[in-house]
């Protein structure tokens, strides 16, 4: 046997042998691929070995052959046999990592609640939703005309001082009521309508337990043929008998600019008289300011303070609690 013949032996078991240790000991797909380019591949060792063939006698060639097909043969087997191992070990793996164990313990999720101002709004405006009224808006940036003077309230009129205004340096002034919002609605829309319009408002007043610069109001407005003051105590009655339950009230004469006749709405609530809203019968003079004619229309109106109505049902006994975001408080809703 020429040394050839058997130093190209000896490689290729070499090869084999060297090659199935290293496929075991692979641990991933990729260093796999790598080892069957280096040992199998177009410019891998097999063929560097099989280089050397030429050289040999035409004899020994089929035998070389035969030991070089079987080597291939064995690490390509080696190969498959390994990559199907580890593609399921991987899916092993995988399958580990996204069990879920529902012995763990849950995340807490703190619990949202309304607050209690919204839940109030809602409240009320679910009762007149559901007595055929439509919701409206304004802007709390208002003109002197929407705040007042369409409210039948001129610049030298007493009630002027009633609200104390914040102005701004445009001349406009931050609403200071939402009744701006009967104005606004009758000027777009034809009667007979029925409103509700919830909104926050702006007052110069200083701030204490029952008095704060921003705080929210609901703004009632009707107007139809042939409505009277009977229909403004009955829709209020309805109104606070759905909020407050059934409690003695009491409707007392008042003045409001935009109304004519007022009256001031008082429930009894825990052994007290406590004054809970305006009303009246809008004022003919609102009704043509705004386009309608008073001789065919008349309509009433009521508006209130969404904060009164909350600390009253609540017994809260601080306006600012209601700002001050704390869930002490809060959570208590
Ligand atoms: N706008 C009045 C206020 O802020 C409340 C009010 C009274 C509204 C009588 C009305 C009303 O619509 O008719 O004090």
């Amino acid at each position: 046997m020429s040394t050839l013949l058997s130093n190209l032996e000896l490689q290729l078991t070499t090869l084999q042998s060297e090659a199935q240790s290293a496929i075991a000991a692979a641990a991933t797909l990729d260093a796999l691929e790598q080892l069957r380019v280096s040992y199998l591949g177009k410019k891998g060792e097999l063929s560097q070995i099989l280089k050397g063939m030429g050289k040999l006698e035409p004899g020994d060639r089929p035998h070389i052959g035969a030991i070089a097909n079987d080597v291939k043969e064995l690490v390509q087997t080696a190969l498959e046999q390994k990559k199907v191992d580890l593609q399921s070990a991987q899916i092993h793996a995988k399958l580990e990592s996204e069990t879920l164990d529902v012995t763990m313990p849950g995340i807490y999720m703190p619990q949202g609640r309304i607050h209690p101002l919204n839940a109030m709004m809602d409240r009320a405006l679910d009762i007149f939703v559901g007595l055929g009224y439509t919701v409206a808006d304004g802007p709390e940036m208002e003109t002197d005309y929407y705040n007042f003077e369409a409210l039948n309230t001129p610049p030298d009129h007493p009630a002027r001082d009633m609200q104390d205004t914040f102005y701004l340096p445009d001349g406009n002034l931050l609403r200071t009521h939402t009744s701006s919002v009967q104005i606004r609605y009758m000027e777009e829309n034809d009667p007979p309508i029925r409103i509700i319009a919830p909104g926050r408002c702006y007052r110069r007043d200083t701030e204490d337990a029952t008095h704060a610069a921003v705080f929210h109001q609901i703004e009632i407005l009707a107007i139809d043929e042939g409505l009277t003051f009977t229909d403004l105590k009955g829709t209020i009655e309805i109104f606070l008998e759905e909020m407050f339950g059934s409690v003695p009230i009491r409707f007392r004469a008042s003045y409001f600019p935009f109304t004519e006749p007022s009256a001031e709405v008082d429930v009894q609530w825990n052994g007290r008289w406590l004054e809970v809203l305006g009303c009246g019968m809008v004022d003919p003079n609102v009704l043509k300011i705004a386009g309608y004619d008073p001789e065919v229309y008349t309509g009433f109106a009521a508006g209130f303070g969404v904060e009164r109505f909350a600390m009253v049902l609540h017994q809260i006994d601080d306006i600012r609690r209601l700002y001050t975001s704390d869930l002490r408080f809060l959570n208590q809703f």
